[in-house]
């Protein structure tokens, strides 16, 4: 890797369980970024054979007849249309569902995005003449082409995933017109070329290819080299996600996992999903760990340092203490808008550093839900990789490695998608034959992490209790959600 560059934007949660962004954001952050890379001089534009672009899947962007954006993009996270789901499983059953798209209806998922928009904002509706996902609206602004990629396509639910391509039967049935949709590639394929316009916005050159790309845990999962059988991740983004390589598309019949097209050609995944995973420790620092920020400003560290350097001195188990981290609501294994975060087990001896802990240990049980689904659809499982934020702290990585029952993995690089996709762009550009050279090609194990047996034994008695708080609470998160 010869740069990088990273650049923030807000996000906005109008009603609780809402969340949105502006696209001009992401296109204001791409710039900025793009021009902090060029101005390294490691790199000049010339150089840059090929762009792969990944992002957060799942988001609404609404443009007009001019390619303009209407509204705020409603996000992968954004709860507001449990109605729309239900409307929609109603519409082909839960199994016709899962026949037609590999998944069933989920808030996070664009198509019910789209109704939300007919029924609650009908005049914004009728101008719109594109829907794009996040990462395609870079792209159209990069290369004027209105166009996706099979790995993000697959989680619009509008999407035949095993024949990877837009689903005929359930455009008609929810009456979106095909037109309204991008043109889908494969993720090492290019889907356009640096316009004059955006080379004078970024400083790329122009003709530049930008290739497919892909959704962040396909890409993500490229840049972990997860394309072959046998091998997962588990990534601590915002979202936590298991994910499993497939050589078929395979789903499971109770809907808890996604299958969506992988971005190895003629391949697919299969991933469970934690809404609040890096989310949930994120909530925390900003919530109740001011102390720790201002620490690691005076020493120059990144507070989650302070933050574990702290939990690494509690026992296992948090003394009692068990997180769930349904800050904005759960996917896997719970898909239900209206679950919320939980601290079990608080008692006076229990500090800020236990409450630390037990979000990290909470986050982990339930990537351990996901890995539990996957056992028993007989996934092979040979090697767990863990990456973003578990897979920096060792803390994590040990706890996950304890709560797992397996030996945890690390690669030498941790840029997750954004490598994926540089690899994708090297692929479509000919350095590489396939994905999945360029994955031997580049990545190596350079860390191992083994489960502790005692610790094992521990964990497994504080994962059954976990387990069996969700069913005890379901029915007072629906009665709270009634009331606030
Ligand atoms: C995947 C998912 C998240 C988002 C944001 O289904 O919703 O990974 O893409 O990270």
């Amino acid at each position: 890797m010869l740069a990088r560059a990273t650049v923030e934007y807000p996000l906005l949660t109008p009603k609780p369980n809402w969340a949105e962004q502006h696209p001009a954001e992401w296109w204001e952050a791409t710039k900025k970024a793009i021009r902090q890379i060029l101005r390294t001089g490691k790199a000049s534009a010339l150089d840059i054979k090929g762009i792969g672009l990944s992002g957060q899947m799942h988001g609404s962007v609404f443009l007009d007849s001019k390619g303009r954006v209407i509204r705020p993009a409603l996000l992968w996270c954004d709860q507001r249309t449990q109605a729309e789901c239900d409307e929609i499983t109603a519409a082909f059953g839960f199994k016709g569902l899962l026949r037609l798209t590999c998944n069933p209806a989920l808030t996070g998922f664009t198509a019910p995005k789209i109704l939300w928009l007919k029924k609650h904002e009908p005049r914004n509706w009728e101008r719109v003449r594109k829907i794009l996902l996040p990462k395609d609206y870079i792209r159209f602004l990069l290369t004027g082409e209105f166009a996706t990629e099979l790995s993000d396509a697959s989680g619009t639910l509008l999407f035949d995933v095993k024949k990877r391509r837009w689903s005929e039967a359930v455009l008609s049935r929810l009456n979106v017109s095909r037109e309204l949709l991008p043109e889908c590639y494969e993720s090492p394929e290019i889907s356009g070329r640096i316009t004059p316009r955006a080379s004078r916005e970024t400083g790329l050159a122009v003709g530049t290819p930008v290739v497919g790309g892909g959704g962040d845990q396909a890409a993500g999962a490229v840049g972990n080299g997860i394309v072959v059988p046998g091998i997962i991740s588990a990534v601590v983004g915002t979202s936590g996600v298991l994910f499993a390589f497939s050589d078929k598309p395979e789903y499971d019949p109770k809907g808890r996992l996604h299958t969506f097209c992988h971005a190895v050609p003629g391949k697919w995944h299969m991933m469970g999903v934690t809404l609040a995973a890096g989310g949930s420790f994120r909530w925390l620092r900003d919530t109740l760990c001011e102390e720790e920020i201002a620490l690691a400003r005076r020493k120059r560290v990144d507070p989650y340092e302070i933050m574990t350097s702290k939990a690494a001195e509690i026992r296992p188990g948090s003394e009692g203490l068990v997180f769930l981290p349904y800050l904005i609501g759960e996917r896997t294994p719970y898909p239900d808008p209206h679950a919320r975060g939980v601290f079990l087990g608080l008692t006076l001896r229990h500090q800020k550093a236990h409450l630390i802990r037990s979000v990290m240990e909470g986050v982990t049980f339930s990537l351990r839900d996901s890995l539990e689904i996957m056992k028993s659809l007989h996934i092979p499982i040979k090697e767990i990789r863990a990456s973003g934020g578990g897979g920096k702290s060792k803390l994590w990585r040990q706890i996950q490695a304890d709560v797992f029952g397996a030996e945890v993995v690390t690669i030498n690089v941790d840029e997750g998608p954004a490598f994926g996709v540089a690899l994708l762009a090297s692929v479509a550009t000919g350095a590489f034959s396939s994905v999945q050279e360029a994955c031997a090609e580049t990545i190596r194990i350079v860390s191992r992490t083994s489960p502790h047996s005692e610790r094992v034994q521990r964990y497994e008695e504080y994962y059954r209790i976990y387990r069996s708080l969700y069913p005890t609470l379901r029915e007072s998160f629906r009665r709270i959600a009634d009331l606030s």
